[in-house]
């Protein structure tokens, strides 16, 4: 059985040549698969809005999405260390709204740390959740709860500038206690420049091979969600096919009555109906 790490060994990870790696999950089943296989880390996503109720963002997600499947996937993985998502809104209006909710999840969840979206501007909400004693994790390039200011899903850090912007962003969040920070959808070359640039580790998603860790969303990785499949994807089974497969196998064989075969009846003698 697997031991699981800790947010220590998490940020001690480029020191340790340790390359970890880490898969979203949002309930008990899918995470005791999970909690078997070498992943390291298991993110309870805001992308279960999209992944898991079909929206077309993280956008609407709640605290109470978060906390219901952060409950189920913290029982079925108990040697993996577990990151809770704040969804969007949950931390934006004020720093003690923040640490509330990092509490709640930490409290009402169980999970073993937090990670939240943003760069410069969430550098004092980042301290002020590590001084309250919860890990953090950032989140900086593209962070999908505001890709509506961004203009949508695309990748960033495509000029010197917006690089750098970057960097001053990773630099601040470091500062302010972060133990990881995701980078998601920058060019490879930013992603090494960013990682390069700072002490802290880096979790690549569409980053590039230089990020000391690496993240993808399950049901993308096993080919099951259809709706939309970014460049940095890699389909590493096609569980959408298999699952289809298996529907139809079932549907067919109750239409020629192959099942429920004698093994799946309760053949017990009743009484009087011989
Ligand atoms: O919500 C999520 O799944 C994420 C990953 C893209 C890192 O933030």
């Amino acid at each position: 059985m697997k031991k699981k790490i800790s947010v220590i060994d998490a940020k001690n990870c480029r020191v340790n040549n340790e390359k970890y790696t880490m898969v979203t999950c949002y309930d008990y089943t899918t995470a005791t698969i999970v909690n078997e296989s070498n992943i390291n880390i298991i993110l309870v996503g805001d992308s279960l809005g999209m992944v898991m109720m079909g929206y077309q963002s993280t956008v609407p997600v709640t605290m109470e999405d978060m906390i219901h499947h952060i409950r189920g996937v913290v029982k079925g993985a108990p040697q993996t260390l577990v990151i809770g998502d704040m969804p969007f809104g949950s931390y934006n209006v004020s720093i003690e709204q923040a640490i509330t909710n990092a509490i709640r999840m930490m409290k009402e969840g169980g999970c073993d740390c937090i990670k939240l979206e943003g760069g410069l501007e969430m550098a004092d909400t980042t301290r002020a959740i590590v001084k309250a004693g919860i890990p953090v994790m950032g989140h900086i390039g593209l962070t999908p709860q505001t890709i509506s200011a961004m203009g949508g899903f695309k990748v960033q850090g495509k000029s010197r500038e917006a690089a750098e912007k970057l960097v001053a962003a990773a630099e601040a969040i470091e500062e302010a206690g972060a133990f990881m920070i995701v980078l998601e959808a920058v060019p490879s070359v930013v992603g090494k420049y960013i990682t390069n640039s700072i002490n802290i580790p880096t979790m690549g998603i569409g980053a590039g091979v230089d990020c000391d860790c690496q993240v993808l969303i399950l049901q993308d990785m096993l080919g099951m969600y259809a709706d939309f499949t970014p460049k940095f994807v890699k389909k590493y089974a096609n569980l959408r096919e298999t699952m289809i497969e298996a529907f139809n196998t079932f549907h067919g064989e109750v239409g020629s009555k192959v099942f429920p075969s004698e093994e799946f009846c309760y053949n017990t003698k009743v009484e009087g109906l011989e």
